[in-house]
């Protein structure tokens, strides 16, 4: 199977904190990789943008860099990253100043697509903003994009999406949730929308409750002082995992068009129940204890007494007809027993067995695999073969994208190459409205505010482990079991 690159518009790009962690990491090396598939028209350019002074030469360096360090060995060669390094360029601009501003406005073209990556702290948007405009950078085509965290809580965010929208109009507004540009999250729209064969089983009638977890095995690494005023449920529960149960919980939109899409994605955020204080835990990682053995989350924050959790998992109910009854179970956490991301849509057993009380009879589970191994598996009952009667026997329908798709499916671009082009392209599907993130934020505040007042603290849980032991009590509580965490 071989997947049609179709390429972009050319482009100017500027990418604010190009110097930064994220930049260098993903937003980089992501547009050579899309530059080497052929969908970065020649005449296009990346002008990379930061306080640090520094000309093109010394930026290319940079990337030059970025791209070894990031990228596999298979992935790049020295060739195709010497004719990407052509394409940049570097102009050094003081966000709070005017300082590089009139030589950015002078290198920009306006008879292209203008894009601008804002890479930086949210306390600098409005400033990016602002100038663009006073320096008469941004026209009306121009587009932003802005990374998360996008607040940290209603009001903050509702400043935000003000601010910004004194100077761009929504329609130019990029907020990136890169969990919306992994492909097997777009590929639960696909399994959703372009299938008969779920839909009339899509509902709290033969539903029984849907798990997603994204456990991750890092720690909170050198961002210590970022995460310890987030914790999991500002870093992950508030944008990523509520992305993928709106993903799920949605009615089909009349369009695969943005706003038709992010108006479906609004009402099951609007729809979701506060949820009460006995349907969440909090968890933090421990240390090994000994001397030299692994840090702990309280070490690793430098915050003794911090109250923050690095793992949550709780129970969310959607209060409409086609949910009502049906639990959505949420967790993620940091320092787990492996790094695995799915989605489980777990069906009711069938009305009645005719086959009697089987033994070791289960329920039908859909499972989407985020990462790493993206592909999808679905659990059907069969009889166990051999001459012994009728017994049963599970068996996975298992299918794996890159099995499945050949050397297409090995290379899926990363989410960060794939939202880029959707932004010179113009396509906000996959990017969060400011409504949407506001909305958010709506559901996440008193949950938080309610923990906070209560005073908790989070439960120790063992680096290597599912969690917290509560976690699974939330489960054991109603009957049900989470899904082993496996890679
Ligand atoms: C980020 C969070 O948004 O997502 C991080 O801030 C987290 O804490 C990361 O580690 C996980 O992303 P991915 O793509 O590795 O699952």
């Amino acid at each position: 199977m071989v997947s049609r690159v179709i390429p972009v518009d050319p482009f100017d790009l500027v990418v604010f904190g190009a110097t930064g962690d994220l930049a260098r990491r993903k937003i980089l090396p992501g547009l050579y990789r899309r530059f080497v598939a052929g969908q970065i028209p020649e005449t296009s350019r990346i002008i990379g943008s930061a306080r640090t002074e520094m000309d093109a030469t010394g930026f290319r360096a940079f990337v030059a860099e970025a791209i070894e360090e990031f990228l596999d060995v298979k992935r790049r060669d020295a060739d195709s990253v010497a004719r990407f390094l052509d394409h940049l360029h570097y102009v050094a601009v003081d966000a709070k100043g005017d300082g590089g501003w009139p030589e950015l406005a002078a290198l920009i073209r306006r008879d292209v697509v203008q894009a601008y990556y804002f890479s930086v702290g949210p306390s600098l948007f409005g400033d990016l903003a602002e100038r663009l405009h006073r320096h008469g950078i941004a026209t009306p085509n121009s587009r932003i994009v802005v990374e998360k965290p996008f607040g940290r809580d209603l009001a903050s965010a509702k400043a935000l999406n003000a601010t910004l929208a004194e100077h761009f109009d929504e329609s130019q507004i990029y907020r990136i949730d890169h969990y919306l540009g992994k492909e097997t999250v777009q590929n639960l729209m696909a399994v959703r929308f372009a299938n008969i064969l779920f839909e009339p089983l899509w509902n709290a009638r033969h539903v029984d409750h849907v798990q997603i977890t994204v456990a991750e095995t890092v720690g909170v690494g050198g961002r210590g002082a970022y995460y310890d005023k987030s914790g999991a449920m500002r870093d992950m529960v508030q944008n990523h995992l509520m992305q993928l149960l709106c993903l799920i919980a949605m009615e089909p939109p009349y369009r695969f068009d943005p706003d038709a899409v992010r108006d479906e994605k609004l009402k099951v955020i609007h729809a979701l129940l506060p949820v009460e204080p006995e349907d969440i835990v909090r968890g933090q990682y421990r240390g090994g204890g000994k001397k030299g053995a692994a840090p702990s989350y309280a070490e690793d924050v430098g915050e003794p007494a911090t109250k923050t959790e690095s793992y949550i998992a709780l129970k969310a109910h959607i209060a409409n007809w086609r949910w009502k009854g049906t639990p959505f179970y949420l967790r993620t956490g940091k320092k787990l027993r492996g790094r695995a991301s799915e989605i489980a849509i777990v069906f009711k057993e069938v009305p009645h067995s005719i086959f009697g009380d089987e033994e070791g009879w289960r329920e039908n589970v859909l499972a989407i695999r985020l990462q790493p191994n993206e592909g999808m598996n679905l659990s059907v009952m069969i009889k166990e073969p051999g001459p012994g009667g009728m017994r049963l026997t599970e068996v996975p329908l298992d299918m794996s994208f890159a099995e499945a798709l050949g050397e297409d499916g090995a290379d899926i671009p990363d989410a960060y190459e794939r939202l880029i082009m959707d932004v010179i392209r113009g396509n906000q599907t996959l990017f969060m409205r400011g409504d949407e993130v506001e909305a958010a934020w709506a559901w996440t505040d008193p949950i938080i505010a309610a923990w906070e007042a209560r005073g908790d603290r989070p439960k120790g849980y063992d680096p290597g482990s599912s969690g917290p032991e509560d976690a699974l009590m939330l489960l054991h509580r109603d009957g049900r079991r989470w899904r082993e965490i496996r890679e």
